[in-house]
């Protein structure tokens, strides 16, 4: 492969002083010189490309040395631009400083500072294009990089979620009547928070708490899970001990803090009725208030033995009568409102499959 030499391209209008250089280059191997009498041709083959080096003289006629310094910075701030100047050019000297030049040469200069000054420019052509180079390069393999991490993220991710539905699914193996309840309070969970403009971070958390709420059930013998006569008081403190069991359960596992306040706090009521510390309104975290409606509207709309089940509208009726004791009150009207956006989740699995998907 033939390799191009680089190409120093020479501009004045006075052409006596083009032939000068072109004559005073005539030896040097390792470039070529283009000269050009006109500064807008001139521009226009260094927008062609393949340009290294401009000399260029500051006073000619339509423009200027400084409009092409100007042009050229901004057309590839690689290139070097040498500015031929005369000794009453102080002020164009300030403003091609500022403008970014890269030498001057001082009329009249001498030949040997011209070839000095040129061989210099192409080096620093040189190592400006490689520098870039390896920018882009160190760019490309940060991006990658980052998208490597992102995937392995993801993939962990879904491996600690998939351990947590085997978690939940052993935990309702235990409880015939609430068997695929968590999976549903998630989805309604989600859904609501959706509603709501939760990030999908916000989102995530609130997912894996939902899925989680009432985990603290498998320390709690299935026989009282299942008991079809009422509870006596033990028992029923026993099961009110769940929120604390499962938070003490998932908090070795670095979850995001809001899961294991979902856990502690599903139980709460907004009017300080609720269990297991009576929290107050908004002392509850906001994930648990709505938690809290999903978790109640599944439990109506679920059949029990000792129980028939509520239908969906008389659930979501129940949940609306009840803001301000039980529910957060905005939350319970925010659910009634968009209940069938958030519900429709649950009789159609693919929805319901793309906003978990969504919530990852
Ligand atoms: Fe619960």
């Amino acid at each position: 492969m033939k390799i191009q030499k680089p190409r120093v391209l020479v501009i004045d209008d006075d052409i006596s002083i083009l032939d000068c250089v072109r004559l005073s280059l005539k030896n040097e191997k390792d470039y070529t010189v283009t000269t050009m009498h006109d500064p807008e041709q001139a521009l226009e083959m260094i927008y062609e490309g393949g340009i290294s080096t401009v000399i260029s003289d500051v006073k000619m006629g339509k423009l200027s040395g400084l409009d092409i310094l100007k042009a050229v910075r901004e057309y590839d701030d690689r290139i070097p631009v040498v500015l031929i100047t005369g000794s009453s050019d102080e002020e164009v000297m300030r403003k091609s400083i500022h403008l970014g030049v890269y030498e001057f040469l001082k009329k009249p200069f001498e030949i040997s500072d011209l070839i000095v000054t040129v061989r210099q420019a192409l080096e620093a052509h040189q190592l400006r294009v490689q520098n870039s180079k390896y920018k882009d390069k160190l760019k490309t393999l940060v991006l990658e990089r980052t998208a490597e991490l992102m995937e392995t993220k993801a993939k962990l991710e879904r491996s600690y979620l998939n351990t947590i539905h085997v978690m939940v699914n052993a935990m309702e193996v235990n409880d015939t009547y609430t068997l695929g309840h968590s999976e549903r309070v998630t989805a309604i969970s989600v859904g609501l928070g959706k509603v709501m403009d939760f990030s999908l971070e916000d989102l995530r958390e609130i997912r894996i708490g939902a899925l989680l709420h009432d985990l603290g059930k498998i320390g709690v013998m299935s026989n009282v899970l299942n008991k079809e006569q009422s509870l006596t008081d033990s028992e029923y403190d026993i099961i009110k001990r769940h929120p604390i069991a499962g938070a003490k359960i998932v908090d070795p596992m670095g979850l995001p803090k809001t899961v294991s306040k979902i856990i502690l706090q599903h139980h709460e009521w907004y009017n300080g009725e609720g269990y297991p510390y009576g929290l107050k309104g908004e002392d509850i975290h906001l994930f648990a208030r709505i938690v809290s409606v999903a978790d109640s509207f599944d439990a109506m709309t679920s059949k029990r033995k000792y129980r028939s089940n509520l239908d969906y509208g008389r659930a979501a009726q129940e949940i609306y009568r009840n803001r301000g004791q039980q529910f957060d009150p905005e939350i319970g009207r925010i659910f009634y409102e968009n209940r069938q956006q958030v519900l429709s989740v649950l009789t159609n699995k693919i929805a319901l499959d793309d906003l978990l998907e969504e919530a990852y």
